[in-house]
């Protein structure tokens, strides 16, 4: 598949809203009028229970997986690469299939770097179990594992064209936590228990 063709079915793989299926599947409310209104696998697991939330956070995670990992049989190397990712990504972040109202994409960026630099993100996830297991907020967490991926990805890969565009990748994922910051900084984030 050329480039151009991948970045589009990235996109379309990436606009499915697993969680918002799932719930719709098994009969639900609609994720975006309960908890925090994410469409992600944490407000799946705060709503519609934890077997629920696990299934979400794996197909949400596959929409990464599967065009990064076309992407690489296919020979695509560095920031092309890491453009298909971001095409995963901007799918789950705003989707066409739903009005371009998508989530917070941290799952689907986990399966793109899963694939393109597995080094950086088992880095990155040790990042988030520390900051989840010390402060429970599964939003920090992430925030706190985004913003260190550009600077984990330089170090393993040394790739400078790649370290770009995750950092692309990981300020999106930041800034569609917009209101987890403001939650965060008026005390009023929920916190997460198993
Ligand atoms: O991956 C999303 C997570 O960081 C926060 O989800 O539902 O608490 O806004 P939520």
């Amino acid at each position: 598949m050329g480039l151009f063709l991948l970045l589009i079915f990235s996109y379309l793989v990436g606009a499915i809203p697993t969680g918002i299926i799932m719930t719709k599947i098994t009969g639900g409310e609609d994720l975006r009028t309960v908890g925090s209104g994410n469409i992600g696998a944490t407000n799946v697991y705060r709503t519609a229970g934890r077997k629920m939330g696990l299934v979400t956070l794996a197909g949400d995670s596959l929409k990464g997986i599967i065009p990064a990992l076309i992407a690489l049989v296919s020979g695509f190397q560095g920031a092309e690469l890491g453009m298909v990712g971001l095409m995963a990504l901007l799918g789950h972040c705003y989707p066409a299939y739903i009005n371009f109202k998508g989530g917070k994409g941290v799952a689907t960026a986990f399966g793109v770097f899963l694939v393109i630099s597995p080094g950086s993100i088992l880095l990155a996830l040790s990042l988030f179990l520390v900051v989840l297991g010390r402060w429970r907020y599964i939003s920090l967490a992430s925030i706190s594992a985004a913003a260190a991926l550009p600077y984990l990805v330089l170090l393993v890969e040394q790739q400078m064209m790649l370290f770009f565009v995750t950092f692309c990748m990981a300020a999106l994922v930041i800034y569609r936590h917009k209101e987890n910051i403001e939650r965060l900084l008026a005390k009023k984030e929920n916190k997460f228990s198993l």
